[in-house]
């Protein structure tokens, strides 16, 4: 950075901290970029003149006074008004990160939003993505050193917090989207606040698109409040007149129904997941003929959508044949509730649905469920119709006729409208954060040996919280080097990591058929090495795995992250190693490996096909797709999976005197209820 801090002319006159909007303005109107010397193009002038335009433009004096004489601000703002892309702007033409060479951060709680703001961003001020303005998300950091604004997921900057405490990369730390109440928002804010009683220097602005700013503005020492308010434009509101009986069928209906009979606009489709969402694209574009003029671009959203992919839906929509104008249908998860904002949507389908994370204390896990959505979502939901108009370059001389008002077609009634909860409770609530499970949590990381008896982090704890990962899977990494296959297990970790490899599969006989030729006698972890290891040698990779029903995303992702782990690992002193399929230490060691991590996710044969978990007791069987199809006396599992039955998934054999040598304390017969697996364990303990 020290390079262009001289390149900086046109900002020569302001002073850090105590720039004006005018100032700001001069500065953006040219002709030379600041934060690259290069002349501006003409699309960012465009850009420039549509960013003058959004509300939040009307308190860039107001917002830049009360920074300048406040350590907390909180901005309350309908979506869609410009908080996220044009708040970080203003702070970076005030606070001038290049001199001080302190970056501003702005977090999201989903890596879509993270993703493509910071391109957005990026094309506003007319630099590359990556270099002045960049995003980080787990697995993927698209910065460098001249990065001075960074928009990340909230995880991230979670982690970033473990290794430094005071946070001291940043000078200003956005929080968006706080309406949503992740977990990691919520802590940050812990987290944030406490810093800030340290750091006068440091700057925090709270972001929310709903009115629970009061809660924000206590919290934040009756930090001072800025309104925003959208240009909203009338929703028309349609209810079912009936309960629906199958909500992602009469989406496609009124999918069908809108382009039929509806004027110009684009249409902005809630369902709750992957599966779903493309069922839906595909059956709504199996419905549309082609011979139509008018042609419609259907297009998927979710979290697990490749970025390029997710970045369709900020294209214009399609023109035909003589011009006419098309529509884009957007079919999306809660992504779009508001998180991200697309130009142009007039008609939103509403189902009513929503996954969300539900916690089941009894057997201690966490899944996704769908169920009915809050009020407050229903609200933001229906906001999304009308909200903006098309001002992207290429449709700007379009000069489009758009309906006055935007519709909101809600699949449910009016009576089950008035019965939705008004908020959504936050995540920290619904979440395994309680005492209890907090001193669970500080017990398996004793386990582990990432924390001593008195609670202090430990040599091996340390190396640990190098690892973007869960402990059990970090750990599991650092035995490895020692076991002589951290070649192997980076592997196994990054494909856990991933999304799950196989494309969805018709049967769990298909499943097993088709994993018989890489099937390891010893478990899925092996299976899935070997399909890892056999992909990575085939030259048309993409072809491989549509004729073995493989998922090549997930498998690239998953070679993405494997490079990653490798880099963490040699930079911390470890090393690569792994041993030829043919030596016998070749799975035992690898099992080991996995154990160090999983010792708590073990499970032992009771009777029939049924066995039970060592952490509690449940009565499980091995999931219908894992290559073991007959339970063994011990084996370790990936994941507990809550369905009708309770299942294990991605299981693998260990053997008991492994599991005793990996975690002694944790494998006492005196801690075990009675059952098969306690009697083996007490005579194979005396033995010892
Ligand atoms: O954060 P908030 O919802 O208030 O608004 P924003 O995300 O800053 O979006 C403001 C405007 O920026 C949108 O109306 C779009 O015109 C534009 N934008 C875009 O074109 N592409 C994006 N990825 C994000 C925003
Ligand atoms: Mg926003």
């Amino acid at each position: 950075m020290t390079s262009n801090s001289q390149l900086c002319q046109p900002l020569s006159s302001l002073t850090p901290g105590a720039t004006t909007s005018s100032q700001a303005f001069e500065v953006e109107n040219g002709p030379i970029n600041p934060f690259t010397s290069n002349p501006f193009s003409q699309g960012y002038y465009d850009i420039l003149n549509r960013r003058r335009q959004l509300p939040v433009f009307e308190q860039r004096e107001n917002f830049l006074q009360m920074v300048h004489s406040n350590q907390f601000i909180v901005i309350v703002g309908e979506t869609g008004t410009g908080k996220t892309t044009q708040i970080p702007q203003y702070l970076l033409y005030d606070l001038l990160p290049h001199l001080s060479q302190r970056l501003i951060a702005c977090t999201q709680p989903r890596r879509v939003a993270a993703t493509s703001v910071a391109q957005r961003v990026a094309e506003e001020l007319d630099v590359k993505l990556g270099e002045e303005v960049g995003y980080s998300i787990r697995f993927e950091d698209i910065t460098t050193p001249r990065t001075m604004l960074k928009y990340m997921t909230d995880g991230v900057l979670l982690r970033e917090a473990m290794g430094d405490p005071f946070l001291e990369k940043y000078q200003a730390i956005v929080l968006d989207e706080a309406h949503e109440r992740t977990l990691a928002t919520d802590i940050l804010m812990g987290i944030v606040k406490e810093i800030a009683s340290v750091r006068s220097d440091l700057k925090v602005i709270i972001m929310s698109a709903t009115l629970e700013a009061e809660k924000f503005r206590k919290y934040f020492n009756n930090a001072p409040v800025i309104e925003i308010h959208g240009r909203t434009y009338p929703v028309q509101m349609h209810y079912a007149r009936e309960p629906t009986k199958d909500y992602v069928q009469e989406a496609i209906k009124t999918v069908t129904s809108i382009r039929n009979n509806e004027p110009p606009g684009d249409i902005l489709v809630f369902l709750t997941g992957e599966k779903e969402i493309e069922d839906a694209c595909r059956i709504i574009r199996s419905r549309i003929s082609s011979s139509s003029s008018v042609p419609l671009a259907v297009l998927p959203l979710y979290s697990i959508l490749p970025p390029q992919m997710q970045q369709l839906v900020f294209d214009d929509p399609p023109v035909g044949k003589n011009g006419v104008q098309g529509r884009k249908c957007i079919v999306a998860t809660n992504i779009a509730e508001s998180s991200i904002t697309i130009d142009g949507i007039v008609y939103v389908v509403d189902t009513g649905f929503a996954k969300q994370k539900v916690y089941h204390p009894r057997i201690r896990v966490e899944s996704l469920l769908v169920g009915p959505i809050s009020k407050a979502s229903a609200k933001q939901r229906a906001g999304r119709a009308g909200r903006t108009r098309p001002v992207n370059a290429n449709s700007i001389n379009a000069s489009l006729i758009l309906p006055a008002s935007g519709k909101c077609y809600r699949l449910y009634t009016e009576e089950a409208h008035e019965q939705l909860e008004e908020q959504s409770c936050p995540e920290i609530l619904r979440s395994n954060i309680a005492p209890e499970t907090l001193m669970r949590a500080l017990e398996s990381l004793n386990y582990l040996g990432a924390l001593d008896d008195d609670i202090n982090l430990t040599h091996i704890g340390q190396l640990m919280s190098q690892f973007p990962l869960s402990p059990e899977l970090s750990k599991m990494i650092i035995e490895s080097d020692r076991l002589g296959c951290s070649d192997d297990i980076i592997i196994i970790a990054a494909l856990l990591s991933a999304p799950i490899i196989f494309a969805k599969e018709t049967s769990s006989v298909d499943a097993r058929f088709r994993k018989r030729r890489f099937v390891h006698p010893d478990g899925d972890h092996l299976t899935m090495l070997n399909i890892f290891r056999e992909y990575k040698k085939q030259k048309s990779r993409d072809d491989w795995c549509q004729e073995n029903s493989f998922n090549s995303r997930s498998l690239k992702a998953a070679e993405n992250i494997r490079t990653q782990l490798a880099e963490i690992l040699t930079r911390n002193g470890l090393k690569l190693n792994r041993r030829s399929i043919q030596d016998p230490l070749y799975s035992i060691n690898i099992r080991k490996a996995l154990i160090s991590g999983f010792f708590m996710q073990a499970a032992h044969r009771e009777g029939g096909p049924i066995l039970l978990t060592c952490q509690d007791n449940q009565a499980v069987t091995i999931h219908p797709t894992s290559v073991l199809s007959e339970p063994y006396e011990w084996v370790i599992y990936n994941e507990f999976v809550l369905t009708t039955k309770n299942f294990i998934r991605t299981v693998t054999k260990v053997e008991l005197s492994w599991l005793i040598e990996a975690a002694p304390r944790y494998f006492d017969p005196q801690f075990f209820p009675q059952s098969r697996g306690r009697k083996q364990l007490a005579a194979l303990t005396r033995r010892r």
